[in-house]
């Protein structure tokens, strides 16, 4: 997909020669003499349209209007939020028709503020998104470009850079994300990162059984023994920064796929495992936004990556391992199989004596009964990283909500036969695998996101969602100006744009 961001005063929109012009209409809105304000104020009148975010007017071959084909669409009060829902429905809806050059104009709302532009590119890319990596006979999107009109670049550029950047970074980790088991083996995950290193200030290292197996790290390994797919220890470098400068860690579960291991999950939707590495493909996914924008900051991506299977050599219910931080672990469920990879990989991001550790899971079920797929859950120990993400999530309209991590959760994690159990009773599920994790994430702070019921969709619209790649940036920029303000808190000069080709076109 081409975007390309681009002024569009009102007196100009009905000149613009395109495919299908998509114009957002907000319920304050005021009419010009332009053809198109006619358009829409005779539309809102007659009662045929309203400026309710997303609903929708077609109009084809308009007298005074050079588009073929004019599409008015309600924006509501016009926040990011309504943009967004009115973008995904237009741009929804044009998907299926044979545009191919696309304006979606914002110059008829009263604010065109960086959020706004940033909602609305994401929204496209997130209504033209089409899976293709496992079909025969994919039809190439007919849709090849999609104009933002603005009324001033001023206010806008920022917000179109985020916006492409989060796109990119979001496709990838859909791409990801959707993918079969079969077409996303550790190995082949491995082979997806190590193609972002080839960006600039990109580093991509990974590690196989033998040296996961010199770090010590039984818990992890006792995962993968029951699987012929050998494992995969991700380490991604971003260095954006000083090396001197602490970096954001961020962990990702990689489960290529779950069968739940000698503890079998039932049958039905058993397919759906296959997303078991959306908190991978996060990581995978905001590294390559990170790519885009180049910001001023040190971020290390650790992705523990392997399948969950019933070998004849898979750990069994009982089996006591030893973890990397040297505590023992007692396998009462091998479903509960996330925290056990990811506890290593904790243990691991202590070596970068980082500033924040975040995690990124689709760790429990019980996650998707307590929040359903509106709000990831966070679990923090560190005040000041639990505002900055819940802050994060609110800005990128990608929102978390945060959980408790009270001692007494931890109560059924406690066993007779190691330093700790891998589960404990049915009662907060989500809760329970949070404390489990907070025992290896002693020395830094950390933050916990349980995406289980966020990162994909099931049913007609079964597929990987993005997030929370937007969460996740907007935090780590969030940082970059953090620091800014603590180096030179009296002037703000503007940042200078790097501009960096990357050696492929991931
Ligand atoms: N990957 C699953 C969690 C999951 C299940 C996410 C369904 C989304 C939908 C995880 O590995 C798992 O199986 N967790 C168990 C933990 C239990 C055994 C304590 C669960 O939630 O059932
Ligand atoms: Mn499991
Ligand atoms: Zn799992």
């Amino acid at each position: 997909m081409d975007f390309e961001l681009k002024t569009l005063t009102r007196a100009r929109i009905c000149n613009e020669k395109c495919d299908a012009l998509v114009v957002l209409v907000p319920q304050d809105f005021s009419s010009t003499a332009d053809p198109v304000s006619v358009l829409v104020a005779l539309a809102l009148k007659s009662g045929d349209f309203e400026a309710k975010p997303g609903k929708l007017l077609s109009a084809y071959r308009t007298l005074g209007i050079a588009a073929t084909r004019t599409v008015l669409v309600g924006a509501g009060d016009g926040s990011p939020k309504q943009i967004r829902t009115a973008v995904n429905a237009a741009l929804g809806a044009l998907k299926a028709s044979n545009a191919q050059r696309v304006v979606v104009c914002l110059s008829v709302l009263n604010s065109q503020q960086a959020d706004v532009v940033r909602a609305a590119v994401v929204a496209c890319s997130d209504a033209l998104y089409s899976y293709t990596a496992t079909k025969s006979k994919a039809s190439p999107a007919k849709l090849q470009r999609v104009v933002i009109g603005v009324s001033s670049l001023a206010d806008a550029q920022a917000g179109f850079d985020k916006g492409i950047a989060l796109a990119k970074g979001m496709d990838f980790a859909r791409e990801w994300g959707n993918r079969p088991a079969n077409h996303a083996t550790p190995t082949m995950l491995a082979g997806a990162a190590r193609e972002l290193g080839k960006f600039p200030n990109i580093k991509v290292e990974v590690l196989g059984p033998k040296e996961v197996a010199k770090l010590g790290m039984g818990s992890f390994m006792a995962v993968a023994q029951g699987s012929d797919e050998p494992l995969r220890f991700i380490v991604l470098h971003y260095e954006g920064a000083a090396k001197a400068e602490a970096p954001v860690v961020l962990v990702g579960k990689g489960i290529t796929f779950d069968s739940g291991g000698i503890s079998i999950k039932p049958a039905a939707e058993m397919d759906e495992m296959k997303f078991d590495m959306c908190g991978a493909t996060s990581v995978l996914g905001t590294f390559r936004a990170l790519a885009e924008l180049q910001p001023a900051l040190n971020v290390v991506g650790l992705i523990p990556a392997s399948e969950n299977m019933t070998g004849g050599s898979a750990v069994k219910p009982g089996d006591v391992v030893t973890s990397m931080s040297g505590q023992t672990i007692e396998i009462l469920n091998t479903d509960a199989e996330g925290r056990l990879v990811l506890c290593d990989a904790l243990t691991y991001a202590e070596r970068f004596k980082p500033k924040a550790v975040i995690d990124i899971a689709t760790l429990t079920g019980a996650c998707v009964i307590a929040l359903g797929s509106v709000r990831s859950a966070l679990f923090s120990t560190d005040e000041a990283l639990a505002q900055a993400l819940t802050q994060a999530g609110e800005s990128s309209l990608d929102l978390c909500w945060r959980m408790p991590l009270d001692e007494e959760y931890a109560e059924g994690l406690k066993t007779n036969f190691a330093d700790v159990a891998n589960i404990a009773g049915r009662a907060a599920g989500v809760v329970t695998a949070a404390k489990f994790l907070q025992r290896f994430a002693t020395r830094f702070a950390w933050a916990h996101l349980d995406i289980a019921g966020t990162a994909w969709k099931g049913g007609a619209a079964k597929g990987a969602t993005g997030r929370p790649v937007p969460l996740l940036l907007d935090y780590l920029l969030g940082q970059v100006s953090l620091a800014k303000a603590e180096k030179a808190p009296a002037k703000a000069k503007p940042v200078k744009r790097r501009v960096l080709l990357p050696k492929t076109g991931v």
